[in-house]
């Protein structure tokens, strides 16, 4: 996986980021397992919580597709270093316990964690794989 590449397509797409309410821009790249690249900004709407961030852009982008096995995302931002929120974390459980996170202010700098790392003891799909009674389905 080429980590430059993913980060340079994220810093790409966080040019499209519409944020006429914040002036912050995210922009967020992951590839897949079978190694396709999805991007995604973030979106902001006058109401404010359809507000989407970066990182789901493209990950709902990457499902709809197809695609649910997320190998790593790289998100970049207006601050230094700017983390997934707590949703986008989520999120990303979801698809992948064990995706890599690449937080980045240029090809050249950049930190790396593992989701677990981000989102510690975290619940997930497999926490409700035996919960539905027969009566639910
Ligand atoms: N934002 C993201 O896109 N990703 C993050 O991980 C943090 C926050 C966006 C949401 C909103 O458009 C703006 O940044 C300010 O919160």
């Amino acid at each position: 996986m080429d980590k430059k590449e993913l980060i340079r397509k994220a810093l790409e797409a966080k040019e499209k980021a519409y944020v006429p309410y914040s002036n912050f821009h995210v922009g967020a790249a992951l590839i897949t397992e079978d190694d396709e690249i999805f991007t995604g900004c973030n979106i902001e709407i006058s109401s404010y919580s359809p507000t989407i961030c970066a990182e789901r852009t493209a990950i709902f982008k990457a499902i709809s597709e197809g695609h649910k096995k997320i190998k790593a995302i790289a998100v970049v931002g207006d601050s230094d270093f700017t983390y997934p929120c707590g949703v986008c974390r989520q999120v990303i459980r979801e698809f992948s316990k064990d995706a890599t996170i690449i937080v980045a202010n240029s090809e050249d700098n950049y930190r790396e964690y593992k989701l677990a790392d981000l989102l510690p003891h975290s619940f997930g799909p497999e926490d409700l794989e035996n919960s539905r009674s027969e009566e639910d389905v």
